[in-house]
C-alpha cells in the first residue's frame, strides 16, 4: 500500500487521466452545453438511499445477506415502456422470493435499470463491406442503425436517456411501495408468457407455501399493519459508469454529510475494460460514496485486485465494495481462489458476487451470440465452490436478464435451442436470460443456498 496521501478528488478530477471507452463527439461544445444542463437537472437517486443500500450490502459483506442483481445488457431507448419495466421488476421479485425462502436470508435487490444505457467495446470502429463506422456504444450515445446520422455520437441522447432514466425511476418506486410488490401478492407475478413452464409450475409450489405461513402468521397476530415490511421492497438501481461527463453531471454534494454522491444511480459499477488503477473510471469511482461494484475478470492478478481496493475503499467500509467475479465457467476455478485468498488474507470487506453471464458468451452455429444456461451454471457452481474453499462468502449474483419471453440463451428447463435463436432475439447487446430462464436459474442458486445452510446448521 502507498503511504502518499491519494490526490485530491474531485467531480472532474477523472480528467486528468487516460479515459477510455468514452464516445468522441465531433462538436464538444454541444456536449459541454448538455453536461450543463444535466447538472442542473434533479438527482435521481438521494443520498440517503445510496447509504441505505450501503448498509443492506455490509449485511451482505458479513454472511448475513444475499445480493441479486440483474436487468439488461443494455436498456434501449425503443423498448421502453412500462410493461417491460414491469415485466423485468416482476422476474426480479419473484427471484427475490425464492432466493429468500430459501436462503433464510434477507435479498437485497438491485436492478440493471433506469441507467444502464452506455457499452464499451471492443473496437472503436465497425466494418461492413466497404463501409466502416463509428461502433454502437448504447442509446445514451449514438444509434444502432448502421448509417452515419445514427452512429454519430449525438449529445442530446443523454438527456432522453436521463429522462427515460426518470419515468423509469418513478414507476420502480411505485411498484415497490405502492402494492405490488407486497409479499400477499406472491402468486400475481408470474408473467402470462411462462405460465406453463416448469419454472412457473416450481413458483407456484413455493407460491403456496408463502402464502401458507402469510396466513398462518396473520392467525398468529402478524397481520400486515403489524409487520410492514411484508408490504413492499426496497428496490435499487444500478448501472456501469461508464459515461464519465453524464456521471459527473449527476454527482451531486450531500447536504447532510457533505459527501458527493453519484445521482444517477444507488450502485455504479466499473467495468472490465475500464478498470485501470489509474485511469479516469477509479479515479471517477473513489470520489463518490455509493456502493461501488467492480468487475474482476480472469486476467486480474491478486496485488492489482488489492491495489484496487485500496483505491476504492482505503477505509474498508463494509458495504462499498462489491467484486463481481466474471471468469468464464472453465477459468473461475484456476483464477477465483487467488483472489479470493488475498483478499481474505489482507482482511478487506468485500461483498463477492458473481457475474457468470459474461465469461460465457459464445457464437452459436447460425452466427447469434449466445450463452448456455449450463454454462452460466457451471460457473455459478464454480463460484461458490471457489469462494467456500477459501473461507469467504459467495454473497450474490448478477445477471443479464429481462422479463421478455426473448430467445437469446440456449438451454434452461424450458429448453431453447439454437434454431429459437432467431425466432425471438432483441438485445440491443448481449444475450439475457428470458424470464423462465431467470426464474430456473433462481431455483438452482436456492438449492446450492439451501444445502450450505444446511451445513452450517448441522455443523453449528
Ligand atoms: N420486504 C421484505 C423483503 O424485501 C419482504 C418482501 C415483501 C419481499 N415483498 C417481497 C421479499 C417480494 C421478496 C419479494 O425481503
Ligand atoms: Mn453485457
Amino acid at each position: 500500500m502507498s503511504l502518499n496521501k491519494p490526490a485530491p478528488w474531485s467531480p472532474a478530477s477523472w480528467r486528468g487521466r487516460p479515459a477510455l471507452q468514452l464516445p468522441d463527439y465531433p462538436d464538444p461544445a454541444a456536449l459541454a452545453r448538455v453536461e450543463e444542463e444535466l447538472a442542473g437537472r434533479p438527482p435521481l437517486v438521494f443520498a440517503g438511499e445510496a447509504r441505505r443500500l450501503k448498509r443492506q450490502l455490509a449485511e451482505v459483506a458479513a454472511g448475513r445477506s444475499f445480493l441479486l442483481q440483474g436487468g439488461d445488457c443494455a436498456e434501449s431507448f425503443k423498448e421502453f415502456s412500462a410493461d417491460n419495466v414491469r415485466d423485468t421488476f416482476r422476474v426480479l421479485l419473484q427471484m427475490a422470493v425464492v432466493l429468500t425462502f430459501a436462503a433464510s436470508k434477507p435479498v437485497v435487490k438491485v436492478g440493471r435499470i433506469a441507467g444502464q444505457f452506455a457499452k464499451p467495446r471492443s473496437a472503436d470502429i465497425e466494418t461492413r463491406g466497404e463501409v466502416s463506422l463509428p461502433s454502437y456504444r448504447g442509446d445514451s450515445i449514438n444509434g444502432m442503425e448502421f448509417d452515419i446520422a445514427a452512429r454519430t455520437p449525438d449529445p442530446q441522447r443523454l438527456v432522453r436517456a436521463y429522462d427515460q432514466a426518470a419515468s423509469a425511476l418513478n414507476l420502480l418506486r411505485a411498484f415497490a411501495s405502492g402494492g405490488f410488490a407486497d409479499l400477499h401478492n406472491v402468486h400475481q407475478w408470474t408473467l402470462e408468457s411462462i405460465k406453463d413452464s416448469p419454472a412457473a409450475e416450481r413458483y407456484a409450489a413455493t407460491a403456496e407455501r408463502i402464502s401458507e405461513a402469510l396466513a398462518f402468521m396473520r392467525a398468529c397476530g402478524v397481520t400486515p399493519d403489524a409487520a410492514p415490511s411484508l408490504q413492499g421492497v426496497d428496490f435499487y438501481t444500478s448501472h456501469e459508469a461508464l459515461h464519465l461527463p453524464f456521471e459527473q453531471a449527476l454527482t451531486r454534494r450531500d447536504s447532510a454529510t457533505g459527501g458527493w454522491y453519484a445521482t444517477s444511480a444507488h450502485m455504479v459499477w466499473i467495468g472490465e475494460r475500464t478498470r485501470q488503477l489509474d485511469g479516469a473510471h477509479v479515479e471517477f469511482a473513489r470520489g463518490v460514496a455509493n456502493p461501488v461494484g467492480l468487475k474482476c475478470g480472469p486476467a486480474m492478478a491478486p496485488d492489482e485486485l488489492l491495489r484496487l481496493i485500496d483505491a476504492l475503499n482505503p477505509a474498508n467500509e463494509p458495504g462499498r465494495l462489491v467484486l463481481i467475479a466474471r471468469m468464464g465457467a472453465d477459468r473461475v476455478g484456476e483464477r477465483l481462489p487467488a483472489l479470493a485468498r488475498a483478499v481474505t488474507r489482507e482482511g478487506k470487506a468485500v461483498v463477492w458476487s458473481s457475474d457468470p453471464m459474461h465469461g460465457n458468451t459464445m457464437k452459436a452455429g447460425n452466427g447469434y451470440k449466445t450463452r448456455d444456461f449450463d454454462r452460466i451454471l457451471k460457473e455459478l457452481e464454480g463460484f461458490m465452490g471457489a469462494l467456500r474453499a477459501e473461507g469467504a462468502y459467495p454473497g450474490g449474483v448478477h445477471f443479464e436478464m429481462t422479463g421478455r419471453d426473448v430467445t437469446e440463451c440456449v438451454g434452461g428447463a424450458h429448453a431453447v435451442t439454437e434454431a429459437d435463436l432467431s425466432s425471438r432475439y432483441h438485445t440491443h447487446c448481449d444475450p439475457r436470460l428470458n424470464a423462465s430462464q431467470a426464474l430456473d436459474m433462481a431455483f438452482r442458486i436456492a438449492e446450492a443456498l439451501k444445502a450450505a445452510r444446511k451445513g452450517a446448521e448441522a455443523a453449528a
